[in-house]
């Protein structure tokens, strides 16, 4: 396994070029992140997407479960991979209209580089309810979202591309008895500038407790 990683990372850095860093603050980083689905190349280069990876693996994590699995769908298998998730999720039962082929498609041909999310259940863990790996998971993901932005780069979480299929995290490595499988981030240089976004006030969201 440990070798499968050195190739796939070894390829990327040969295929894709660096990657302009920004000097946001941190702040302006967290408020600024925007998910936008339409990337292209260049993707991250290898030491960036260690980085990436190495963000991932800070996150909260109750009792050290270490239980974050990432598995890496890079072009040019990205098409052949969009085939195996589309056949999967009609043999699943799943209607997916002709139109709605095409525009994934479409999309996936110019996105450099997919990350299939899953954690290791723990399972009947008494300290550590399911709920709590999975937000450690979720925490994970937002790490690299967060690093993929610093690093100029788009990200956009999915759980199209049949995640909820058994046959679609199996074919990653993640038998569904064991893994919890949670979509795909795809990572690349936007296309276009981010349209501007309102957030919601904060603080409308927001409680203070008093006895
Ligand atoms: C777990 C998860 C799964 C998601 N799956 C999809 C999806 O399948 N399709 C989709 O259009 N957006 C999906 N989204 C939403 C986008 O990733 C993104 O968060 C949303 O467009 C808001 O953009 P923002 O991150 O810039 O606020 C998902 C978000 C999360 C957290």
């Amino acid at each position: 396994m440990q070798g499968f990683f050195l190739l796939v990372f070894h390829s990327f850095l040969i295929v894709q070029g660096m990657t302009q860093m920004t000097s946001l603050t941190t702040a302006q980083l967290l408020t600024t992140r925007r998910s936008q689905k339409l990337v292209q190349a260049p993707g991250p280069n290898v030491e960036q997407l260690q980085q990436m990876l190495a963000a991932a693996v800070c996150a909260p994590d109750h009792s050290a479960l270490r239980a974050w699995r990432f598995a890496l769908v890079m072009q040019p298998e990205i098409a052949a991979f969009t085939d195996l998730a589309i056949d999967a999720t009609r043999r699943s039962g799943r209607e997916i209209t002709e139109q709605k082929e095409q525009n994934t498609r479409k999309w996936l041909s110019t996105v450099p580089l997919l990350i299939g999310l899953a954690y290791k259940i723990s399972h009947d863990n008494a300290k550590v309810p399911e709920i709590e790996q999975t937000l450690s998971m979720g925490a994970a993901v937002m790490n690299i979202q967060n690093a993929a932005h610093l690093m100029g780069f788009s990200s956009y979480w999915s759980t199209g591309l049949g995640t909820y299929t058994d046959e679609v995290p199996e074919a990653l490595g993640f038998d569904t008895l064991d893994y919890r499988f949670v979509g795909f981030l795809a990572i690349g240089t936007p296309i276009t500038p981010a349209n501007p976004v309102q957030r919601p006030d904060a603080m409308a969201l927001t409680t203070r407790w008093r006895p």
